[in-house]
């Protein structure tokens, strides 16, 4: 049967899941005149991945899921979901070290499952980028009102908060105009990225230090301030309702402590700066991960050893923590918010760079305006596509609260990583000889494995999440077979 007279439906699908060869992506990476400059090393890339991975959800997010789902044994909330993390990281890292150019997951799934679900994961992606800056920034706020205060400047409620929430029964006003704070930080890092990746990569690097060692601070103190009476049970009994402490609860907070680890792939979205992108691709990857799960152990088991679980859905827990230590250890509560800060600042960052590169990748595709890969004469960056990034994420970030915009980011990340762990099954198939630098251990079962792990925490979340994602997936396919589809690359050459 020719394609011809092959019915229409056919034709249709053969042209949605038209792929890029590895060979075309690779050539894409060599290319010269691609506009972006090679110039992040291993350590700079390793560095980003934590500073994009410690912000709001230790934070902000450990002390609700304690209190509300794991009590003590938020720690194997924290384990669980790293378990999780650590099968998808696997193959992104195989991904990354093959196809090292920009765009992450969305790349992925172009080269393996074709355009349709390219876009897919590129229009999921933005939920995790551009939503999850937005996120941090409201946490972000929500530090520095409270550092404010502490210094006896009080910002006024009505330009400090979202001007909406949303609970069980709905939405509903607060009263506040809008969260000025949170678009404050999405704005000045939108300028950093316009000027330059390197002189951002310095800035993170230096912020990252700083948030790591207010962490090892508040665990090398905090150790001698545990009241183990805290930690007894360690897994509170279960409620009877599901997710309510036992080992439900471990899963549901799992789920919320997700939040915590999004962004350790943020560092695959950089493949085309990297010096070495083979090499240092999985490693940086990897070894953000593992920085991070043991940092997360650490603080939580310190945390809940220091205030009992029952107290600790608060904004600020780790604060809390350091007040409840004693006078001993008033000095470091400043120097805890300054760090939170500071790192939460530098999430914000990443988070915003990795999203200018997935418009810079799925533009340079035709499937976004061609203006979003363009880049500065002077400053070598995709300028246009960082600032509609940043103006989407300040607009998101002035007006909704950080409960909503974090669960639509976890789900949304969730999914990528599913569909990533799909992609390495079908690309060891597609193309069993490609060269693989780096391999993920013990195909099929990691990857089976991780996109059950992670289908398992997207069930997890509410249905009103899954009803923001579906409307947002469907807002993605007008934009996709309105102009997507008809200036798609790969299309016009397929019909030369
Ligand atoms: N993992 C990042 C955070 O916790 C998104 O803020």
């Amino acid at each position: 049967m020719t394609i011809l007279n092959a019915p229409k439906i056919f034709i249709v699908m053969r042209k949605l899941l038209l792929k890029k060869t590895l060979a075309e992506l690779n050539k894409q990476a060599d290319s010269e005149n691609n506009g972006l400059k090679r110039h992040l090393s291993a350590m700079n890339l390793t560095l980003l991945g934590v500073g994009c991975v410690i912000g709001a959800g230790i934070f902000v997010l450990t002390g609700t899921a304690a209190q509300m789902h794991a009590g003590p044994a938020v720690a194997l909330s924290f384990i669980v979901s790293a378990f999780g993390c650590l099968l998808a990281g696997l193959c992104y890292a195989e991904f990354a070290s093959m196809i090292p150019v920009s765009g992450s997951a969305y790349t992925y799934g172009y080269a393996t499952m074709g355009e349709f679900v390219a876009w897919i994961i590129g229009w999921d992606l933005i939920l995790e980028y551009l939503f999850g800056s937005a996120t941090v920034a409201v946490g972000w706020s929500g530090y520095v009102t409270s550092f404010l205060k502490d210094w006896g400047i009080n910002l006024p409620a009505s330009i400090s908060q979202s001007p909406f929430v949303y609970d069980h029964s709905g939405w509903h006003t607060t009263g506040a105009i809008v969260n000025f704070p949170a678009i404050f930080i999405i704005l000045i890092m939108t300028a950093l990225l316009v000027i330059g990746i390197k002189e951002s990569a310095k800035f993170n690097n230096a912020i990252v230090l700083v948030k790591v060692i207010v962490i090892l601070l508040f665990i090398g103190f905090g150790i001698s301030h545990i009241d183990v009476q805290n930690w007894t049970p360690f897994i509170p009994e279960n409620t009877g309702v599901w997710g309510q402490y036992g080992w439900s609860g471990i899963l549901t907070g799992a789920g919320v402590v997700f939040f915590a680890y999004i962004g350790f792939d943020a560092v695959s979205t950089m493949s085309q700066e990297a010096k070495n992108p083979k090499r240092d691709m999985p490693m940086a990857i990897l070894s953000s991960l593992v920085i991070c799960t043991v940092l997360y152990i650490g603080v939580s088991l310190t945390l809940t050893g220091i205030v009992n679980y029952k107290d600790l859905n608060v904004s600020a827990p780790i604060a809390l923590a350091i007040d409840r230590a004693g006078a001993s250890l008033v000095w470091l509560r400043p120097i805890i918010k300054v760090g939170a800060i500071a790192g939460l600042s530098s999430v914000v960052l990443v988070l915003l760079l990795g999203q200018s590169r997935i418009f810079y990748a799925m533009s340079s595709d035709g499937l976004l305006w061609k203006s979003f890969s363009k880049t500065h004469k002077k400053f070598k960056t995709p300028h246009i596509a960082t600032l509609v990034t940043g103006a989407f994420a300040a607009f998101f970030a002035g007006i909704f609260p950080i409960g909503l915009l974090g669960e639509l980011v976890s789900i949304g990340t969730l999914l990528a990583f599913v569909i990533v762990c799909v992609g390495i099954l079908i690309l060891r198939k597609t193309e069993p000889n490609a060269p693989r630098p780096f391999k993920t251990p013990w195909v099929p079962l990691v990857p089976i494995l991780g996109a059950l792990v992670c289908f398992a925490q997207m069930a997890s979340l509410p249905t009103d999440t899954w009803v923001r994602l579906i409307i947002w997936m469907f807002i993605g396919f007008v934009i996709y077979f309105t102009y997507g589809r008809k200036h798609s690359h790969a299309r016009k050459r397929s019909k030369k």
